[in-house]
């Protein structure tokens, strides 16, 4: 799904195009990447993931693949500039500000960004908005998962308070945050059994319409 969504930005010139791979856990899409030949810097809050990472890298002589330790609920885009592929897999229902985690996507993004998560079931209506006589739409909703006790487990949570996105409020917020163009991914036949049945997604946000 990865690379069906990604071949068509690169065209080819994997070289020729850097990759950030944010909350990079061990390093697979990092290193996927760096083999094609990308220059990847691959990120993530836990030390031991960073030291695995560049393990794998040194294990496949991939010099194009670094590693760091960035905690992205305090990571400044600025401190490490634009890349012309973000990846964001797995991350966004591990995290207390999904918005900020969107925003810093965004930020780091000259291309395309590709977006993998969990979502939670919609809900839309109409809200009174300060009094009955005024009311706004709900366009779209997110769902609270409570992971304070798993903060230990390599793949959860660094605050243990996951405020997870419906599908309509990434895309919403995806919108808003300065993506022109935003497309899911098709899952082939034989798919992971979450994203076939849409219970998370995969999608790639274009910068440029
Ligand atoms: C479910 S794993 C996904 C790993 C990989 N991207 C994938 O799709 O297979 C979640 C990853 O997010 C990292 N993570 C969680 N909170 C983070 C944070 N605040 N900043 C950076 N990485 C974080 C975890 O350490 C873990 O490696």
């Amino acid at each position: 799904m990865l690379n069906s969504a990604l071949e068509p930005v690169v065209r080819g010139d994997w070289a020729g195009n850097s990759v950030i791979d944010v909350a990079c856990h061990q390093g697979y899409f990092a290193s996927h990447l760096a083999r094609k030949g990308a220059p990847v810097l691959a990120i993530d809050a836990r030390p031991e993931h960073v030291a695995d990472t560049e393990l794998i890298a040194r294990a496949y002589g991939l010099s194009n693949l670094r590693a760091a330790l960035h905690d992205i609920n305090i990571l400044r885009p600025a401190d490490l500039g634009k890349f012309d592929v973000t990846l964001m897999l797995g991350l966004l229902y591990h995290v207390e500000n999904p918005v900020g985690a969107i925003r810093l996507a965004r930020a780091l993004t000259r291309k395309a960004c590709v977006i993998e998560t969990q979502v939670v079931p919609n809900m839309t209506g109409v809200v009174d908005w300060g009094s009955y006589q005024f009311q706004r739409p709900l366009v779209a909703s997110f769902g609270i998962i409570d992971e304070t006790d798993e903060t230990h487990a390599p793949e959860a949570s660094t605050t243990g308070i996951c405020v997870t996105p419906s599908y309509e409020a990434l895309l919403f917020l995806m919108r808003k945050l300065g993506f022109g163009r935003i497309e899911r991914i098709p899952v082939p036949p034989g798919g992971y059994e979450q994203l076939t049945s849409g219970k998370r997604v995969m999608v790639i946000g274009y910068v440029d319409g």
